[in-house]
């Protein structure tokens, strides 16, 4: 009879974790100190998210651009989900990504992390130099040599999650994120969804799309499967201050708390090394890059990344 107590409790837990709403961040039994204890990939070796210290990356010549497809303003219908941790739209397959190496990626969701617990609260997931930034963007995409994402997801080489941070200074509002940031009071509670009727991700994201950092780890929540190519892009998105305060304050938790600091904790590096395709010129101030002698020729002169305000 005794055995059939813990027995059972870990059968709760399971059903809970195909749930996925049991984990937290910092509070509670699953606090992300014991995601390992039940995701035993979340204490692996190559985990995601890290510190990106931009004098050990190492410059990549044959790194090319990424191509992205399909990205541009489209009219549809979009899922827009709270989970419970993070706001989640679906994007449509036609959105792809093809690597340097010509792999072909596809778009399944975009997510954020955030901070706002305290005012100026950062919540950013990879950091650079130690530096959180405010917001991340994570757009999942799958391994097109795979039928769907739910194949992919669990193969070697399935995932590659294409991030990009948020900086907040005295902006005035990204009209690019108006109607995501509207709809954000329609799935106040988790489970809530909502329809987004266009969408525009290219204009979501940085000006600069063709500088990124390059490495290979691991989904950043349980269960912190280990086969993501991540493309860190070098060039911010802008919001207003508003805009940042919205995204901060609008979603509650499983248990009607203000869904805030979703980030989990930089994780080692170990024997992993990060890459880039443009060269940081540490001497010259913060946020001078350089693009690689070989990709200087297809650079156009507009797009010389300066990112000093
Ligand atoms: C980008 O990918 C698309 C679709 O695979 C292809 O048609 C296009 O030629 C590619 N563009 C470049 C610049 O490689
Ligand atoms: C391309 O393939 C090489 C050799 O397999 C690998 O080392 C590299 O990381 C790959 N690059 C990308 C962008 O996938
Ligand atoms: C959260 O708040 C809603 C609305 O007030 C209520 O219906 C629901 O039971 C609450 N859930 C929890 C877990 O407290």
């Amino acid at each position: 009879m005794r055995a059939l107590v813990p027995l059972l409790s870990l059968f709760l837990l399971g059903g809970q974790a195909q749930h996925g709403s049991d984990w937290t961040y910092s509070e509670g039994a699953l606090d992300e100190a014991h995601w390992p204890k039940y995701y035993p990939h979340c204490g692996g070796q190559r985990q995601s998210p890290i510190d990106l210290q931009r004098t050990k990356v190492r410059y990549n010549p044959a790194l090319k651009g990424l191509n992205l497809t399909g990205y541009e303003s489209q009219v549809g219908e979009f899922l827009m989900v709270n989970n419970g941790h993070t706001v989640q739209i679906s994007l449509p397959d036609t959105m792809r990504i093809t690597d340097a190496n010509g792999t072909v990626y596809i778009a399944q969701q975009m997510h954020f992390h955030w901070g706002g617990a305290s005012s100026d609260i950062s919540g950013s997931e990879h950091t650079v130099d130690g530096i959180r930034h405010v917001i991340e963007i994570h757009i999942v995409h799958y391994n097109s040599k795979y039928q769907s994402y739910e194949t992919a997801k669990d193969a070697e080489d399935g995932l590659a999650v294409l991030a990009a941070f948020v900086e907040v200074k005295d902006y005035p509002e990204n009209t690019y994120y108006s109607s995501f940031i509207s709809h954000l009071a329609d799935i106040k509670y988790p489970g809530q969804s909502t329809t987004l009727t266009g969408l525009d991700i290219q204009d979501m994201l940085p000006k600069n799309l063709q500088y990124y950092y390059s490495y290979q780890g691991s989904l950043t929540t349980p269960p912190c499967t280990e086969n993501v190519h991540w493309f860190v892009l070098a060039d911010f998105v802008k919001l207003s201050r508003t805009q940042v305060w919205k995204l901060e304050n609008s979603l509650l938790d499983h248990h009607n708390k203000t869904i805030q600091n979703d980030y989990r904790r930089t994780q080692p590096l170990n024997h992993r090394v990060v890459e880039s395709n443009f060269v940081y010129l540490p001497n010259q101030g913060e946020g001078h890059w350089h693009p690689g002698r070989d990709q200087s020729a297809r650079m156009h002169p507009s797009s010389t990344c300066h990112l000093a305000p």
